[in-house]
């Protein structure tokens, strides 16, 4: 089954955009700032906190850097007038980090500067390795001014132990932990499943050691089940931790950790560039298409 999941994901791109959004919009809340709204209304009601993307693929002009603020500052807008519990999740390539990492930088500090006016929280994703540096630059000149505002770390990358200790001596470790969604090279990355697994518990034992917030982003049962072993063991207080999980993945996960008053935040993707970010997510779990093709064809 597994290389039939495969074949279709690698002949989708074959299809038109019309049929291939049956397969996304699972993972996107849909296409406009409202269909967002309605998807973190919609989590929230169901208990769960959320963190608003507005989707964006490599950007090669200023200007639609300028673009992609607006349409961050909207989310602002529509997350305190819509009275949504969530919080912004940014990239920094959208903001022109490889274009003018200055630019970038101003574009940044002014949606933080927002934010923190409005008290809300700002999240800035992590990217492939080639821009670990820069992001984590960013950071922490926002961290001189602004404490609205959060990174990740990437389990799978082989700095990340130096970079959440580094970030912990700082004083400025308000981090999601995730596994890490490029596929970097193994000069730099373990490649490993299960050492990947073994250093996100490190990770996150490091963050909870040094009492930092932890954002526990993974849909792994086992990681899920360790975190919860560990907090218990060593009575790591809710408040310092919350569950992360993306749109429309292991939703039984979520309402089982939901319903034991675990804080859990879903990401919630919507925009225009749904199709790269849904085909990366499809990539990652070819299984989901031979799913949905059942789904499709096959009524109970
Ligand atoms: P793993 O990949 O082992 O998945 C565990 C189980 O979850 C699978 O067995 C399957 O059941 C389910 N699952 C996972 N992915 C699925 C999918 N697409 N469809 C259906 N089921 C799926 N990465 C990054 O590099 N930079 C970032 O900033 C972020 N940000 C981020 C935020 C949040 C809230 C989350 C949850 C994840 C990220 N990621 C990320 C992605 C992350 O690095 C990683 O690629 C995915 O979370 C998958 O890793 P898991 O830990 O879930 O384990």
């Amino acid at each position: 089954m597994r290389w039939f999941n495969r074949c279709i994901v690698g002949i989708l791109p074959l299809f038109p955009k019309s049929f291939v959004w049956i397969f996304s919009r699972r993972y996107v809340a849909g296409k406009t700032l409202a269909d967002g709204v309605e998807k973190a209304r919609s989590l929230n009601a169901e208990g769960c906190l959320v963190t608003i993307d507005v989707l964006g693929e490599d950007i090669s002009r200023l200007d639609e850097a300028e673009q992609a603020k607006r349409e961050c500052m909207a989310v602002l807008d529509a997350i305190r007038n819509e009275k949504i519990n969530g919080n912004l999740s940014i990239k920094l390539s959208q903001l022109g980090l490889k274009i003018d990492p200055e630019a970038c930088y101003r574009n940044v500090r002014e949606i933080v500067q927002k934010a923190s006016e409005m008290g809300l929280f700002v999240r800035i994703d992590m990217e492939d390795a080639s821009v670990t540096d820069a992001t984590l630059a960013v950071y922490r000149r926002l961290r001189t001014e602004y404490k609205n505002v959060g990174a990740v770390i990437q389990a799978c990358l082989k700095r990340s132990r130096e970079d959440v200790q580094q970030l912990i001596r700082e004083g400025i470790a308000h981090v999601r932990i995730c596994k890490g969604i490029y596929d970097e090279p193994a000069a730099i990355a373990y490649k490993d499943k299960a050492a990947v697994r073994e250093k996100y518990a490190e990770l996150v034992r490091l963050m909870f050691e040094s009492g930092s917030y932890a954002g526990v982003a993974t849909h792994d049962k086992i990681l899920v089940r360790r975190v919860l072993e560990h907090v218990k063991a060593k009575a790591v207080p809710n408040s310092h931790f919350e569950f992360q999980m993306l749109l429309g993945v292991t939703e039984k996960r979520r309402a089982d950790l939901v319903a034991r008053g675990y804080a859990l935040r879903v990401y919630v993707p919507f925009g225009e560039h749904w199709y790269a970010y849904s085909m990366r997510r499809l990539k990652e779990n070819p299984a989901m298409a031979g799913h949905i093709i059942k789904n499709l064809f096959i009524r109970n």
